[in-house]
């Protein structure tokens, strides 16, 4: 939204102003004022009050006629706010009563006939939920794209052999499909997750009204049933003073985020000159002002940073939830923010990391190299005297130990060690041991 559509002229509320002499302050306007952030549920917010007035006229508690004066011009204003046409006002608080506002500009008195048996505290837990659920929706198409990406990385690097870490110390030889597998098996928890959040917001606040029901004879089904709700929500405490589902979709979020961080931070140390694993392409990357050699992986180092955010998010939300006692309470407002900036904040990640990881280039003979020189196979050598020699693992374990150290002394490879080499160490080691050198043999071994 643009300064100039947000105006702030100070009038008297025209909702609420009725028992009021003066109006409010401009810093309790300031304060009080949430339309800066929650404009972005206006469509929800329509769709929300295009049910509930269909409700009321099903009901017979308005009229066909005046309902459909109110639905007509709930939808000039959809397209007046669509075509930027709107202007949005601080005095007029939140997106509600702008449009409410608005409504009565259009259609007149008759548009106050539409807050009948609901309040604010009813309509806002709905949008909101209308909205996080359009949001878990998005991120679960994003995570699977992201996924598709890995998964035909790893189908392309099936054979790509490098070292796997642990202390970021050279273990075992792994490929590049099974380090990518991890992470793939992250974004599919990740994505049962976003579907769980959503599975459990499904269910319609609207007709709860400020906190405990109306005595008009309302209709929560049909309105559930029209937003595609499961259902009413049982209790109407809980309707409108139920934030978990807010706070469930942050942790969603922050969670992925931090899956992100973990396989940013991998590619930024693989594409460091020193591990030289990975070259990311020229669009994915950036240069420095100063050193005109450098080629910095900035989009993993801002998916690495952005999990500050996230993280602060669901603190922050949850820090304002605690201790609320029922029902509504003003603080809710502080509910969207950081909702609508983690939304944002994961939606970048998840594309840049796919954009990132799918025109980066891994250069499989370093990647191998890297492997030969970290003593990968040492547990093969220790898993070979188990196996042949009845060798019990500890004292196998031990040995290999000794041999490592030779090898280091000569600054050998393992496979660069004689028979004799070993044998000087083992005296009953054979021939056949080599076979378990070969790091392909090893990575064999365990895909079985
Ligand atoms: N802007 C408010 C919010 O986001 C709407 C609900 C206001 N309710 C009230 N009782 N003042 O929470």
């Amino acid at each position: 939204m643009t300064k100039k559509q947000l105006s702030t002229d100070n009038q008297s509320n025209q909702m609420w102003g009725g028992r009021f002499d003066t109006q409010p302050s401009d810093i309790m306007q300031q304060i009080n004022a949430s339309i800066g952030v929650d404009y972005r549920l206006w469509r929800q917010d329509i769709d929300g009050s295009l049910a509930h007035c269909e409700m009321l006229v099903k009901q017979k508690i308005i009229s066909g006629d005046d309902g459909q004066k109110i639905i007509e011009g709930l939808k000039q204003v959809a397209q007046e706010i669509e075509s930027a046409q709107f202007e949005f006002k601080v005095e007029l608080e939140d997106i509600h009563m702008n449009i409410e506002s608005r409504l009565k500009d259009l259609i007149g008195d008759v548009a106050g006939k539409l807050h009948t048996a609901r309040s604010r505290n009813d309509q806002v837990a709905t949008d909101f939920r209308l909205w996080v659920r359009e949001a878990c929706d998005e991120l679960a198409v994003k995570v699977e794209n992201f996924q598709n990406t890995l998964q035909s990385l790893s189908k392309e690097h099936k054979k790509t052999i490098m070292p796997g870490f642990t202390h970021l110390q050279v273990a075992q030889p792994v490929t590049l499909a099974m380090h990518l597998n991890a992470y793939v098996q992250m974004m599919t928890r990740d994505k049962s997750r976003i579907e769980d959040c959503r599975t459990r917001l499904n269910e319609s606040p609207l007709g709860a009204c400020a906190l405990s029901g109306t005595g008009f004879d309302t209709d929560r089904v049909y309105t559930a049933q029209k937003l595609g709700f499961d259902k009413p929500m049982e209790s109407t405490m809980d309707a409108v003073s139920a934030r978990d589902f807010a706070t469930e979709f942050l942790f969603v979020c922050a969670q992925c985020g931090l899956h992100l961080s973990r396989l940013a931070e991998e590619i930024i140390l693989w594409a460091t000159p020193q591990f030289g694993f990975v070259n990311l392409s020229d669009e994915w990357s950036t240069g420095s002002s100063i050193m005109p050699q450098k080629k910095n992986p900035d989009a993993a180092e801002l998916v690495r940073a952005k999990t500050g955010r996230l993280n602060a998010n669901l603190i922050q939300l949850m820090t304002v939830m605690k201790a609320l006692p029922l029902a509504y309470n003003k603080d809710m407002q502080e509910d969207k923010a950081g909702v609508f900036e983690s939304f944002d904040t994961l939606s970048l990640c998840l594309d840049a990391m796919t954009g990132m990881l799918s025109t980066a280039q891994f250069n499989i003979d370093v990647m191998k190299k890297s492997t030969e020189s970290g003593y990968a196979t040492a547990t093969e050598i220790a898993d070979w005297l188990v196996r042949n020699l009845n060798m019990p693992f500890r004292e196998a374990h031990h040995v290999t130990g000794l041999i490592v150290k030779l090898a280091e002394g000569k600054e050998y490879q393992l496979d660069q060690l004689t028979l004799s080499d070993l044998q000087s160490i083992e005296p009953k080691i054979t021939d056949d041991i080599f076979n378990s050198l070969s790091l392909d043999k090893a990575i064999e071994s365990r895909l079985k």
